[in-house]
């Protein structure tokens, strides 16, 4: 099937297989390996990716879903050569230590900042609570959205 779509605030026209989910369509048929296989059912958040500002799990989501939405994966929150201010704040606060869950983390916790700009660490908890970490104990990343976040201070 045919695809027309926006990644990270290009256009993006492209041909999948109907049966490709956008994870599928962004590591097999864009190359893009920013966005992470986990668990493939859902369970993990390591695939999360926006569509039209909101998270997705890329794993559970079809391709034909991005048809007319605006995708943003970890290759797009860099503008200009600049990091996203999440990402530097991960890398100054080690948020991320093997880094897998690191691009689900940091796409979650951009949906969360799009919609609240100065979160509290409990709404920075729930709005991570679907993407699991094995390395961090969640502390140093909670820290890092909070330090991130637009309306903090
Ligand atoms: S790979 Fe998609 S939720 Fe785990
Ligand atoms: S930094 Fe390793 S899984 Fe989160």
């Amino acid at each position: 099937m045919k695809l027309a779509f926006t990644l990270n605030g290009r256009p993006c026209a492209t041909e999948a297989p109907a049966h490709w989910t956008v994870l599928d369509l962004l590591r097999d048929g864009l190359s893009l390996m920013g966005t992470k296989y986990g668990c493939g059912e859902g369970v993990c958040g390591t695939c999360t990716v926006l569509a039209d500002g909101r998270p997705i799990r890329a794993c559970l989501v079809l391709a034909a879903h991005a048809r007319g939405r605006a995708l943003v994966t970890v290759e797009g929150l860099e503008t200009e050569g600049r990091l996203d201010p999440l990402q530097t704040a991960f890398a100054e606060r080690g948020a991320a230590q093997c880094g897998f869950c690191t691009p689900g983390m940091l796409l979650a916790a951009k949906a969360l900042l799009i919609e609240n700009p100065a979160p509290t660490a409990d709404e920075v908890r729930d709005a991570l609570s679907g993407n699991l970490c094995r390395c961090t104990g969640y502390t140093k990343i909670v820290e890092a959205v909070l330090a991130a976040a637009p309306g903090s201070g």
